[in-house]
């Protein structure tokens, strides 16, 4: 681990290096061999993949940021005094933008001392650090720079700890590893621990496509991304251009999935992985999955995991839902 400490009151620990572990190439290896073939969702997000995904909230079609927004300038101070928590960790933080809406209702209740950024994308954990101190005078932010799956036992220890996870980021993972990063997120928090869970509500079909399918070209932009970290990490032998972005809803597993169509024949090698393999013409590749929720799937997903629900929140078109919930 690196650990850096840059102005008095910011800690960045790095969990994740430049290099690729064995572990690392083992996991890409197995998803571009399998049916279908996938790479795992947090190679979006190298510090491109993050700015681009900033861009993606702010387009008209992606209507799922405004709207969490909102919901949590509706009941954040409801929040900050039912759980009376003076640390907030933030999982798969990104740019941090709406935690700024619960961060200063803690300020409001004089109860902001503590902020924890912890995602996979150096890059914005330390300008986020950088730009929060600089935001609450007398912040401390011990930011993480890790992989939420396998790295959760280096969040922080502190006071009693609110844990939020927002922007959907639960809805990329399939049904069997949310239940497990839930229940490990569980086993690191402390009894009277709180956790405050964002998820993306099912909708109307037509609106969820448009919101992957943005007219900006802005989410295809972000998906191929993906395949340059593919020619950083490990070497691809690939153009980007021969892919095309698609995202599809599939109602029965209540989910978007975003793939990358290869539109012609060819051969991809892959020199760090030991690999090389035949594309057909309109074969797909899945980079990411969305999951869409309702209230019963989200509280079930949180009680499963030994989590009691203390409060349910939602906007009046019912398209985001917040779930306030506490380690008894
Ligand atoms: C959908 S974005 C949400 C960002 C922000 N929370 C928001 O509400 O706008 C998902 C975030 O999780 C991070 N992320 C994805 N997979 C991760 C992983 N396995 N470990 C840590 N962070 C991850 C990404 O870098 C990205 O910042």
């Amino acid at each position: 681990m690196d650990c850096t400490t840059e102005p008095h009151n910011i800690i960045v620990d790095v969990h994740v290096t430049g290099e690729t572990p064995e572990s690392a190439r083992a996991e890409l290896r197995a998803g571009l061999l399998a049916t279908p073939r996938t790479l795992p969702t947090k190679y979006l997000y190298d510090d491109r993949g993050s700015e681009l995904f900033e861009a993606i909230c702010e387009l008209p079609e992606y209507y799922q940021t405004r709207t969490e927004r909102q919901l949590l300038i509706d009941c954040a101070d409801q929040i900050v005094d039912l759980t009376k928590v003076e640390e907030l960790v933030e999982l798969g933080s990104g740019a941090a933008t709406k935690t700024r809406v619960l961060l200063d209702a803690m300020a409001r209740a004089n109860q902001l001392r503590f902020y924890v950024p912890f995602d996979v994308s150096e890059g914005i954990v330390r300008r986020v650090a950088q730009e929060l101190v600089n935001e609450y005078k007398g912040l401390q932010v011990h930011g993480v720079v890790g992989d939420f799956l396998a790295h959760l036992e280096h969040i922080p220890e502190g006071g009693r700890r609110l844990v939020v996870i927002l922007g959907g980021t639960i809805g990329n993972l399939a049904p069997q590893a949310a239940r497990t990063f839930i229940s490990s997120i569980h086993s690191e928090l402390t009894s009277g621990d709180f956790f405050l869970l964002g998820v993306q509500l099912e909708t109307n079909i037509k609106r969820i496509e448009a919101a992957y399918n943005d007219s900006a070209g802005v989410t295809g932009e972000f998906n191929k991304n993906i395949l340059h970290v593919m020619q950083e990490m490990v070497g691809a032998t690939l153009n980007p251009d021969s892919f095309e972005h698609v995202a599809r809803y599939n109602t029965t597993d209540h989910r978007i999935e975003m793939r990358l169509r290869s539109n012609e024949h060819q051969t991809i090698r892959i020199p760090g992985l030991d690999l090389s393999f035949d594309l057909e013409k309109g074969e797909e590749i899945l980079t990411e999955i969305s999951t869409k929720y309702d209230h019963p799937r989200a509280e079930t997903l949180l009680e499963d995991s030994g989590f009691d629900m203390i409060k349910w929140y939602t906007d009046p078109d019912e398209l985001i839902g917040l779930a306030l919930a506490r380690k008894p």
